[in-house]
């Protein structure tokens, strides 16, 4: 009799213990490690065979060769297009043949939407499978029905069990292949549930092998926790091609397609798509929705020029500052990094000589987008002092730059497309570094060049 194993695994980076402990010692965090019971395998049964066959792999047989990087054949990097130029962006230009690629988002998101509306599109030229794990046939084909998609030639199977998988796989060669969620998959010679750590994390690598062997583009779509990373193993991350996130505001139609992870093309870049009735819309001039602004300005906001991957997009930015008797006044901030805003106030007080200890300070990107670059450290400290002085800024305003801890505004790189862009918006007055003040008039643009933050406060 083969005894049952019990496995002690961190949910968060897949790290196995041989006994249960309250912290994961290999990525320090509290409470994740979870307990699994591994199948006892008896000794020539299928899922023993199978649980060999994959354990060893191809170290059998000696399938691959070793050659000069050169003589790499590069064929097989021909794209296909999705059919929404929001979404080739993202990946890079296309999907890659062989490409395991996971989707990640909140439930609602609209990640089964924007799959399903691809795969129609695209099984007229390419053979497709979808494999969905959490619909029933009868939901995707309702869906397709009322999107008014052409449903002709798509593959699909309701499915969950990655051995059959792979069995439908063999027998309709798909080029490319739709895993409607990781979480319900699971492989029979791992007896844990699925969606808990093993079952995600070999399924994956199942998944991940059998389209790099066959070619096949992969699509795996996959659930997020609440603080917005992808549930199950961080291992899931390291063995896909591309980390893809569909992220929105729940009460906003509008969602952001960001690529956390691209081996085949740059990440940060973002496409912008509108949930609508008819399901997902790719919107081709995210500026203008960003910039959706009332006809009477009020302090506190101001407008800065973000650059996001290979473009610039135009976001309004939101700051409140609010006396309290607080001895601990709250800062907050929504869509930037909230100790970028404790640096900066520290050079407002200490090079501009405002304080800012007896105010309650509120900072916040419209239209739920999150800006992890350093230039919007000029529009923020712009719009706080706005706010903290009540000057409004003009509506027809745009500024961009960082600033370092000595007060100094530093520049920033694609100054001049970013000014374009503003202009091409009808803003005419651009607060910018002096350094990235373009050396020609731009037309219908006055540029105010900035060096140092004090020279900010005058201006505003
Ligand atoms: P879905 O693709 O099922 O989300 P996910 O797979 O990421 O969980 O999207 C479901 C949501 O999208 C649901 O809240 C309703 C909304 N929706 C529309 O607004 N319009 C549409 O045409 C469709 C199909 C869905
Ligand atoms: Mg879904």
């Amino acid at each position: 009799m083969v005894k049952a194993k019990t496995a002690y695994v961190c949910s968060d980076c897949g790290a196995e213990y041989s006994k249960w402990q309250g912290q994961c010692a290999s990525c320090g965090a509290w409470n994740t490690i979870k307990e699994f019971k591994i199948a006892p395998l008896v000794p020539g049964s299928d899922a023993a065979s199978r649980r060999n066959q994959d354990r060893l792999g191809f170290a059998g047989t000696l399938t691959s060769k070793v050659q000069k990087l050169c003589d790499v054949s590069l064929e097989e990097h021909q794209r296909y297009t999705t059919t929404f130029s929001e979404f080739d962006r993202v990946l890079g230009g296309g999907i890659i043949p062989g490409a395991a690629m996971i989707i990640g988002g909140h439930p609602g998101a609209g990640k089964s939407t924007l799959l399903l509306q691809t795969v129609c599109r695209l099984s007229k030229s390419y053979n497709i499978l979808y494999v969905t794990g959490e619909e029933s046939l009868q939901q995707v084909a309702m869906r397709a029905n009322r999107l008014g998609l052409d449903t002709s030639s798509l593959n699909v199977v309701s499915e969950t069990s990655i051995e059959n998988i792979s069995s439908f796989i063999e027998e309709t060669k798909p080029q490319i292949l739709v895993i409607d969620s990781i979480q319900v998959m699971h492989l029979s010679y791992i007896q844990s549930a699925p969606g808990s750590v093993s079952q995600v994390r070999e399924s994956a690598a199942m998944l991940t092998r059998i389209a790099k062997t066959r070619g096949i583009a992969c699509f795996i779509v996959g659930h997020v926790t609440k603080d917005g990373t992808l549930a199950g193993p961080k291992v899931l991350e390291h063995c896909v091609d591309c980390s893809i996130l569909l992220e929105g505001d729940s009460n906003s139609k509008f969602r952001t397609l960001r690529c956390q992870k691209n081996r085949f093309g740059a990440v940060n870049e973002i496409g912008v798509f509108a949930m609508t009735d008819r399901g997902m819309r790719e919107v081709s001039n995210p500026s203008a929705i960003f910039l959706n602004r009332s006809e009477n300005i009020s302090s506190g906001s101001c407008v800065m020029v973000i650059w996001e991957g290979t473009r610039p997009l135009l976001i309004e930015l939101q700051a409140l500052a609010d006396s309290t008797q607080n001895p601990n006044p709250r800062r907050l901030t929504v869509g930037t990094d909230s100790n970028r805003l404790n640096m900066l106030l520290a050079v407002l007080h200490r090079h501009a000589g405002i304080q800012m200890y007896d105010q309650d300070v509120f900072i916040n990107v419209v239209g739920g987008v999150k800006v992890e670059e350093t230039s919007a450290d000029l529009p923020l400290l712009c719009a706080l002092i706005s706010s903290y002085r009540d000057r409004p800024i003009p509506r027809d305003t745009i500024c961009f730059g960082e600033i370092g801890l000595s007060g100094e505004i530093r520049p920033v790189p694609s100054g001049q497309e970013r000014i374009a862009e503003a202009a091409k918006h009808g803003f005419t007055r651009a607060i910018v570094p002096k350094d990235n003040a373009p050396h020609k008039t731009v037309p219908n643009m006055q540029i105010v060049p900035v060096t140092s933050i004090s020279q900010i406060v005058d201006l505003i």
